[in-house]
């Protein structure tokens, strides 16, 4: 009782003394200069002033500890918080009756669902009531495989407000995906929905969680399913539950379990340059106070404003930005069900205006495939409300920039072309809309309190404008990542050993010569499709899961609207009936082992791939073939096979 009043009473000051505080705004260009230049020279003051505007069950007691050797990051040491008490209790007094979550199905002809925070606050805590009762208890881990409807949202915060640790999974991804994710995780519950829509399509999901737990999935103890379309599942009484039976009939009161800082508060998985997907780790202090002052800048969202991101909450776009962000800083952010080319390719332009869309944040992809449907689609709708465009996930080349800034936004909403990574977990570098300037296909310069870096190949700094290297970050920001779950050793070497004392991001850029940072892309073995992040070992190993394959080599290629599409060479067993027959198969491989998202969009058959003499595959000579740019292929002479070269090349149909 001594306790729960000691609660009571730190609550009731902490909010008395935060209730007139907010995440500062920058509101300038001075004002950004000056705020960048402090945050820089004085760190832990600037972090320690945006962390006090939040509610802290117990204030912290040292504000930073790193190394980047181990590494070792601590930020907001010793404080004690729960991120769900920062979204939803303490926006309740205030703004208890504005929709904290607008909610755009599929479908155009059915209703729109609006969650204010009040009621928003209810759902959560009779989901993290139910997680309770299905023995869900703080640092257990529970997968979500779900289409984008609220529950999905509902699920990720109900998680945060008993300590329990969230990680989504795609619901585009293979069973076998997801089992990996699962395993890996060592989950406890896999929350799905029966049915999704998408389009005129409706997608099994249940199915695929079935699938995935006959493959593995040995930790898992409830399916909780969600019945999102109604129809038939297959329902297995060990572990199967539906929502409406455990969910809706709980309590909407649920304490918030007070967690430390640096406590977990979710896995993603990430792919990067070798086989198996990596558990990126966020801590619950740090991601907190990070994404919700990157949010209120880069957007500059106001009171009232509208805020819609396109992302899926299966990436870290989703998590950072439609869930955590914006509802930290108490703002109304939309989740949409559905794509963005049904019922037809003007959908995006048309919820913009039947919303009064303030902010909206998509991806390059996206703009792309829609500039490519005619300029008459946006001209159809009223967009006259959109203030600020964002544009994520890959680089955004020239054309698409301008269509956007031309079409979408009509030359008045400033384009913020926004840097980061799963790892990142907030946009690091990006312009400030009204307050910065914006030069296509710049992501221009860092948030307050982030320290760019362009190293060489050693690992030297390079300092000065009009310059390329290696993207490297040299000081800690809030919301990095910590670890890679269960694998601290894989983060060090990711990370933090290929240039010592930094924080390497696997993109190489520019710095034009007024200091503006362009993203030139990954320099790692990762693909970036349709803003999709994909490893090639990864899809590598899918196809050589083909009975018939021997060997393999994925990589990249420039791709019109994807950005990059995959090209895969493939060294083929014996004879096959038929080439088409066997291309088709593969594709199907992938599909089961990864997804549709991994697919490639060529196959070359080839008796061999060019590899050094030590064994390692050329892949910068398979990438230009890709690319059908054979010019400068450079001394091949020195390689083991280079007969090999002229035969892919003619085979690939580029000599004259
Ligand atoms: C790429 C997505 C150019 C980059 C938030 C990065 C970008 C990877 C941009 C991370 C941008 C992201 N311009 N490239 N504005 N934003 N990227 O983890 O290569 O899915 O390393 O996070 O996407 O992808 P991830």
């Amino acid at each position: 009782m001594g306790t729960m009043l000691f609660q009571i009473l730190y609550l009731v000051g902490y909010f008395f003394t935060n209730t007139f505080q907010m995440t500062k705004q920058i509101t300038s260009l001075e004002d950004y200069q000056s705020t960048y230049k402090y945050s820089i020279e004085n760190p832990e003051n600037f972090w320690e002033e945006q962390a006090n505007t939040f509610n802290w069950f117990k204030p912290f007691d040292k504000i930073l500890e790193w190394n980047f050797e181990e590494p070792e990051i601590k930020w907001f040491v010793n404080g004690k918080l729960n991120i769900t008490y920062n979204c939803l209790d303490r926006h309740i007094e205030v703004k208890g009756n504005q929709v904290a979550i607008l909610w755009e199905p599929n479908n155009p002809n059915e209703n729109v669902k609006k969650y204010t925070f009040k009621t928003l606050l209810s759902e959560v805590n009779k989901c993290a009531n139910a997680l309770k009762a299905k023995g869900i208890t703080k640092g257990d881990r529970v997968i979500f495989y779900m289409p984008m409807v609220p529950e999905l949202a509902i699920g990720v915060l109900a998680c945060a407000r008993i300590g329990a640790i969230h990680s989504v999974v795609f619901a585009g991804f293979s069973a076998r995906a997801l089992a990996d994710r699962v395993d890996d995780a060592q989950a406890k519950m896999i929350v799905c929905s029966d049915y999704n829509n998408r389009g005129n399509k409706c997608i099994q999901v249940k199915q695929v969680v079935d699938d995935a737990m006959d493959l593995s999935c040995n930790s898992i103890e409830t399916v909780l399913v969600h019945q999102n379309t109604g129809g038939e599942v297959n329902w297995s009484d060990d572990c199967d539950v539906w929502w409406h039976d455990l969910v809706d009939n709980q309590s909407d009161v649920c304490e918030p379990e007070w967690m430390d800082s640096e406590d977990m508060l979710f896995i993603l998985y990430t792919s990067g340059s070798t086989g198996k997907p990596k558990g990126v780790v966020h801590t619950c202090g740090g991601y907190m106070v990070y994404t919700c002052y990157s949010f209120k800048n880069v957007f500059q969202y106001k009171e009232g404003d509208v805020y819609w991101c396109t992302a899926d909450i299966g990436w870290i776009t989703g998590h950072s930005y439609i869930v955590y962000g914006p509802l930290l800083a108490g703002a109304t952010t939309m989740m949409f069900e559905g794509v963005p080319t049904y019922p037809d390719a003007g959908r995006f332009w048309s919820i913009c205006e039947k919303h009064k869309v303030n902010q909206f944040y998509t991806a390059p992809t996206a703009i792309r495939a829609l500039m490519a449907k005619g300029d008459e689609w946006p001209q159809k709708y009223d967009l006259s409300s959109i203030k600020v465009l964002g544009s994520v996930g890959e680089p955004i080349n020239v054309e698409a920039w301008e269509w956007y800034d031309k079409h979408i936004g009509k030359g008045k909403a400033p384009i913020v072309d926004t840097w980061w990574q799963t790892e990142t977990g907030g946009i690091l570098i990006t312009p400030l809309p009204g307050i910065t300037d914006t030069k296509p296909t710049f992501a221009s310069y860092p948030m307050p309190g982030v320290q760019p870096v362009l190293v060489d190949t050693e690992g030297n700094e390079k300092i000065g404008n009009g310059i390329e290297g290696l993207l490297c970050i040299k000081f800690p920001w809030p919301s990095m990542l910590r670890t890679t779950y269960g694998d601290h050793d894989r983060c060090c070497q990711t990370y933090f050993s290929p240039f010592k004392g930094y924080y390497f991001t696997g993109d190489g850029a520019k710095r034009d010569e007024e200091g503006r940072i362009r993203i030139i892309g990954r320099v790692d073995d990762v693909i970036n499709v349709s803003g999709h992040r994909i490893g090639t070992a990864e899809v590598e190993n899918a196809i050589n899961a083909h009975p018939e394959v021997i060997e393999s080599a994925v990589v990249g290629f420039p791709h019109e609207i994807k950005g990059q599409g995959i090209y895969a060479y493939v060294i083929v067993d014996g004879n096959i009936n038929s080439n088409d027959e066997f291309i088709s198969e593969v594709l199907k491989v992938v599909v089961k082992e990864i997804g549709p998202i991994a697919k490639p969009d060529e196959i070359q058959i080839v008796s061999g791939l060019p590899k050094t003499r030590s064994g390692k595959i050329m892949r910068r000579i398979l990438r230009k073939i890709a690319s059908k740019d054979i010019s400068n292929l450079g001394d091949i002479s020195t390689l083991l096979n280079p007969e090999v070269v002229d035969e892919i090349i003619e085979q690939a149909g580029l000599k004259a």
